[in-house]
């Protein structure tokens, strides 16, 4: 089959379609004839070497994708040869679904309303979104700070949070603040003086622990200031700050000590919000998917990278 794939580590020129073996669907697991795959930032840190030699090589990579099923492990229930689903692959192999088929072990059927492209992209950001809310306790009445929510994950929270209730503030940059209010959030821009902006939106509410919001969602850019205004390191969920330095809750489900389990009733609940949308930064042929990690790099999509 056509798949994307790398096999050294380095830059996204080393990114190539090439033909591989077939997967195919062990038990608990199915098999989509992909129509779309998702490009993520860590599909970007694992090509390039950031974490290490940690993958066998050659590596196809990405880690959701929506498609047509067409092989059903042992086991499975509750979905036939022929369904139109979204879905991930198994986190152990961090990769697999840049490809012509993919094999899922979490997947949910594919909304009428989503075109393939947006199903492509939905699962990876919809598990990390619902897991953050989960962990922060996201419920009806409380103001949430997502820090980021222009990006892949912040676009999907913004839309979760609101669905519980909760009135979202999203940071972003000046030229993306109308993108983050259609999103649901009331936007913000990140930057000197963000603890006043924010604080003169949140108006003195939202401070059940002392803080101008009840909550803070890190997708992007520095952390101290959201402390402040979420009044404590323990209110303040962060996705991107490996450092450790600022004593907020870093989730990750990259396996090793510290990873959470995966948020997968996340799908279902997206799947079934009649509003929910997944906004696509860029979609691309497979085999111009380079193009599609040096966008993820600069740092500056707004909303999912998409491969066809
Ligand atoms: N731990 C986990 O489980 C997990 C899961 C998924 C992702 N992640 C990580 O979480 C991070 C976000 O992922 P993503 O997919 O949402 O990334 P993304 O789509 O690449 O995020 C890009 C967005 O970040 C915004 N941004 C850049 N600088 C910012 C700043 N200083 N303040 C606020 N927003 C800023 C940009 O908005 P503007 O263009 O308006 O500046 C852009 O929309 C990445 O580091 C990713 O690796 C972790």
């Amino acid at each position: 089959m056509r798949a994307l794939q790398f096999t050294e580590y380095g830059p996204a020129d080393l990114l190539h379609v090439a033909d591989v073996a077939e997967p195919h669907a062990g038990p608990g697991q199915i098999r989509v004839a992909v129509r779309a795959s998702g490009v993520t930032p860590g599909d970007t840190y694992l090509r390039s070497g950031m974490f290490g030699d940690r993958l066998p090589l050659p590596h196809v990579p990405g880690v959701d994708a929506a498609g047509v099923v067409d092989e059903i492990g042992e086991g499975v229930t509750g979905v036939n040869l022929g369904d139109e689903v979204f879905g991930m692959v198994d986190l152990a192999l961090l990769g697999g679904a840049n490809a012509e088929f993919a094999v899922l072990v979490a997947w949910a059927p594919k909304p009428a309303a989503w075109s393939w492209e947006q199903a492509g992209g939905a699962a990876a950001n919809v598990e990390t979104a619902t897991r953050t809310l989960d962990l922060l306790g996201v419920r009806d009445g409380m103001i949430l700070l997502i820090a980021g929510a222009a990006g892949g994950v912040g676009t999907v929270a913004v839309q979760l949070a609101a669905a519980r209730g909760a009135r979202v503030i999203g940071t972003a940059g000046p030229a993306t603040q109308d993108f983050v209010a259609a999103m649901g959030a009331v936007p913000v821009v990140y930057g000197e003086g963000l603890v006043d902006r924010v604080s003169a939106i949140s108006a003195g509410r939202g401070v059940e622990r002392g803080g101008a919001v009840d909550a803070v969602l890190h997708c992007a850019g520095p952390v101290p200031d959201l402390i402040s205004l979420a009044g404590s390191p323990d209110r303040v969920v962060t996705i991107a700050d490996l450092s450790g330095e600022h004593g907020v809750r870093l989730t990750h489900t990259a396996g090793g000590p510290g990873a959470d389990p995966q948020a997968l009733h996340g799908l279902a609940i997206a799947a079934g919000l009649s509003s929910f949308t997944v906004p696509l930064a860029g979609v691309f042929p497979l085999d111009r998917a380079a193009d599609a990690h040096r966008l993820s790099e600069t740092g500056h999509a707004h909303g999912k990278i998409v491969l066809v």
